[in-house]
């Protein structure tokens, strides 16, 4: 992979996916979409925008699809809660109501009007992105960490242009759900991208270190993606997009040290839950010994 068209410019805006149908947490999802499920407090939609908003990102892109428009009620106002609120003097919730709130003018919406694929949710996004770079952060995956995964991939950026992506190391036999990166040298806190694979066949990926959720992009995917034939499980794939872009610009990968959740798995939800819930001082005091006692006692149903 080669080279060279790199560009400094800074990165202010960031596009959310949030089209996606979470079939595999029916039938909590019919009616309310995956994105606003609770991880302790907090819809996981939040902890991802409230990460970009960490990393200095000032524009919040969501491209949505059917039965969303609850993601874009929980980024506005609620005046008539705000005004209950304040009757009641209840300024701690006021506090929590205003904080999770993007300003006026920093978000929009845009419906990907068919399940295509992520390079196709992706190119949906381009008349509001334009001419620049952009932060791209798939909500399934939260990322627990001190800084924010978005932040440390911005330092990295700042260093090399290009294009950054995430990457997390993960047992062999999990790599064909992902994408799969290879690794080239080492440079400025992270590495080269010497490859790129979408969902390899079990047993044939070149690594296991995985795309793991987060990128800042050139805004020269988007003309690419607009061409782009359907791939991996016939979506229009964002990794196909990446590797033809990398024939002209320069990949670079950063290895996250922090706990990444697949909020996307049952699984990976209920860890979220217990690391988040562990995270907070006062939760961790009262919850340890009862996680303790249930972990020891809790056998499987057998039915
Ligand atoms: C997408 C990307 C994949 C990445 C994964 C991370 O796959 O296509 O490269 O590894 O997100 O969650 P999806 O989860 O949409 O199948």
């Amino acid at each position: 992979m080669s080279n060279k068209v790199l560009s400094h410019k800074p990165v202010r805006k960031a596009v959310f996916p949030v089209a996606g149908l979470g079939t595999r947490f029916l039938p909590a999802t019919k009616a309310v979409p995956k994105e606003m499920l609770t991880v302790v407090d907090k819809p996981v939609i939040q902890y991802v925008v409230e990460e970009a908003r960490a990393a200095g990102i000032e524009h919040f892109v969501f491209v949505t699809g059917r039965n969303k428009g609850v993601i874009e009620d929980h980024f506005d106002q609620q005046v008539e809660l705000e005004q209950t609120l304040r009757e009641r003097g209840k300024q701690k919730a006021l506090d929590i109501l205003a904080e999770a709130l993007p300003g006026p003018g920093q978000t929009s919406f845009t419906r990907q009007q068919a399940p295509l694929g992520l390079g196709h949710a992706v190119w949906c996004a381009r008349n509001i992105i334009g001419n620049e770079p952009f932060a791209l952060l798939l909500p399934d995956m939260i990322m627990q960490d001190e800084r924010g995964c978005m932040s440390r991939m911005v330092d990295v950026y700042n260093e090399t242009g290009g294009n950054v992506i995430s990457t997390e190391e993960v047992a062999p036999e999990e790599t064909h759900k992902y994408g799969i990166v290879e690794k080239g040298a080492p440079i400025a806190g992270g590495f080269k991208v010497n490859g790129m694979v979408e969902k390899p066949a079990q047993g044939t990926a070149p690594s296991n270190l995985i795309i793991s959720g987060r990128y800042i992009l050139q805004p020269e995917i988007f003309d690419i993606l607009e061409n782009q034939q359907s791939g991996a499980g016939g979506e229009i794939q964002l990794t196909d997009g990446m590797l033809e872009l990398a024939k002209i610009q320069d990949f670079f990968g950063f290895t996250f040290q922090g706990r990444t959740f697949d909020c996307g798995s049952k699984e990976g939800f209920i860890k979220a839950n217990v690391a988040y819930a562990m995270w907070d001082k006062k939760m961790a005091k009262a919850l340890r010994p009862e996680l303790e006692q249930l972990l020891a006692s809790i056998k499987p149903r057998t039915a």
